[in-house]
């Protein structure tokens, strides 16, 4: 026989839920992390309360006295968590409860609907704050590598095979604008948190004279201007779980772009490349074979973004098809949101710490680069520039490999005669395309690999970590 209900919802029941049921819809077990968040949220609401009159000066001040000694046990970790009390919020009000009999007016015009639409939005404010610094950390770090080898020429690939030559800063510098963009999609996620619900109660606001203005600015829900901003609809602010897909997709994507820098950085880092060597901190061995090395954060980075395009499923799936408004189903709504951001932040000091142990092995970029054939589409350009149409010049200079393989030379070797005998444009000076140095410095456009135009990416990129 189940005993009678203890919840704060208790009134209308005679008896309270079975052992199972308990066990079954608790959130506190990973809504305690919110506790910080909700706290603010309800010192915020106190104050508003007492502002327009609901409880007296010295009613909040004892919900303030009483939240923040409730804030200092759980941050000692000395709070008496109970999944009777199901989530973060019955526990911490039954704390209070406990401190102060003012504690009863505490949920005056607040619903759990509308405060935890508030913690949440709180918290991505903060876990946005917090990947974007991290985030910035491993682009200086990638910044770092790109300085200290700025010469470094490697063969950029297409297919994975070698296309054309290009400086490692300039492929670095491609990793460099997917981080940022990553940066910026979070900071659009933390300017859509910035809108506060409280006062939206559980559905349809309420009947007594709150001043929603007053709490949001409490809580920093402000424009540029400092102008208090709350959201505009009561049944949508309950239901909207938007923040929580946006979130999670700005992390989702992250982890692919940390799992193509991954890929690159497994296949450079392997013996048939040997363009960069990982540092012992961030590889593991074989238990079996002793020679072995492996690339194991960059491996764990890639196999994290599977976990974090899940929780983005989770979350498109869970709210799917949901009728307006609150339903019990979006309590699922967090802990693919606190897996995101605590996978993300941990990959972007990961990427960082591997970043800041990679040396780059000059002598095998050189000798991969220093391939002839990367130039080949210089060679056409060249017989573009006598005047020869792109589509023939394209066939004459694929007739010149052909010949250079026929006689197992490389392209460069190929005698002069030869050559001019595939195409007359061909004239003495068509050996110097070959001078790699030459080849990379006439890529002068805005967003090419030329010399001039990395050094400017150089300063730009300076400019935006600084
Ligand atoms: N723990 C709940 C959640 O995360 C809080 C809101 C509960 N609201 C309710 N009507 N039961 O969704």
């Amino acid at each position: 026989m189940a005993k009678p209900s203890h919840a704060t919802w208790g009134g209308r029941f005679t008896a309270g839920p079975a052992e199972l049921m308990l066990q079954f819809s608790e959130s506190v077990s990973f809504d305690r992390r919110l506790a910080p968040f909700d706290i603010a949220g309800s010192k915020a609401h106190a104050a508003m309360l007492a502002h327009v009159g609901l409880i007296t000066a010295k009613e909040r001040d004892a919900i303030h006295a009483g939240l923040d000694a409730v804030l200092a046990e759980i941050v000692a970790g000395k709070f008496a968590w109970d999944v009777k009390l199901e989530d973060v919020h019955m526990n911490i009000e039954q704390a209070l409860g406990r401190r102060t009999p003012a504690a009863a007016k505490l949920h005056t015009a607040r619903s759990r609907n509308d405060q935890v639409a508030t913690d949440m939005r709180l918290f991505f404010k903060h876990a946005g704050g917090v990947l974007r610094e991290k985030i910035l950390g491993a682009e200086r770090a990638l910044l770092a590598v790109a300085s200290a080898n700025r010469d470094v020429l490697i063969p950029g690939y297409t297919h994975l095979q070698r296309a054309q030559p290009v400086y490692l800063a300039h492929h670095l510098f491609a990793w460099l604008e997917m981080l940022d963009r990553d940066r910026a999609r979070l900071a659009d996620v933390i300017a859509h948190a910035n809108w506060c619900p409280l006062g939206s109660g559980a559905i349809a606001g309420t009947t007594l004279p709150i001043d929603r203005e007053f709490t949001a600015k409490a809580l920093g829900f402000v424009d540029a201007k400092g102008r208090a901003q709350v959201t505009q609809n009561s049944m949508d602010a309950v239901a909207d779980r938007d923040l929580f897909v946006e979130f999670a997709a700005a992390c989702a994507l992250f982890g692919v772009h940390l799992s193509r820098v991954a890929e690159d950085l497994i296949l450079w880092s392997s013996t048939e490349f040997k363009f960069v060597e990982l540092s012992d901190a961030f590889c593991t061995g074989s238990s079996l074979m002793p020679q072995k090395k492996n690339p194991d954060s960059c491996e764990l980075l890639r196999g994290k973004s599977a976990r974090l395009q899940g929780n983005l499923h989770t979350l498109l799936t869970l709210t799917k098809g949901l009728p307006l408004t609150y339903n019990r189903d979006l309590q699922e709504d967090k802990p693919p949101v606190f897996d995101s951001f605590d996978q993300s932040a941990l990959c972007a000091d990961v990427l960082a710490g591997t970043l800041a142990g990679l040396t780059v092995n000059r002598e095998r970029c050189a000798a991969a680069v220093n391939d002839p054939a990367l130039l080949a589409t210089d060679l056409a350009d060249y017989l573009v520039l006598k005047g020869v149409p792109f589509r023939d010049a394209h066939h004459a200079v694929g007739a010149v490999v052909r010949l250079a393989e026929k006689h197992a030379v490389a392209l460069d070797h190929l005698p002069t005669e030869e050559v001019g005998k595939i195409h007359p444009a061909f004239g003495a000076d068509w050996i110097e395309v070959f001078d790699l140095k030459r080849a990379l410095a006439r890529r002068t456009g805005t967003g090419m690999p030329g010399p001039a135009q990395v050094a400017g990416q150089f300063v730009r990129w300076k400019k935006i970590l600084r």
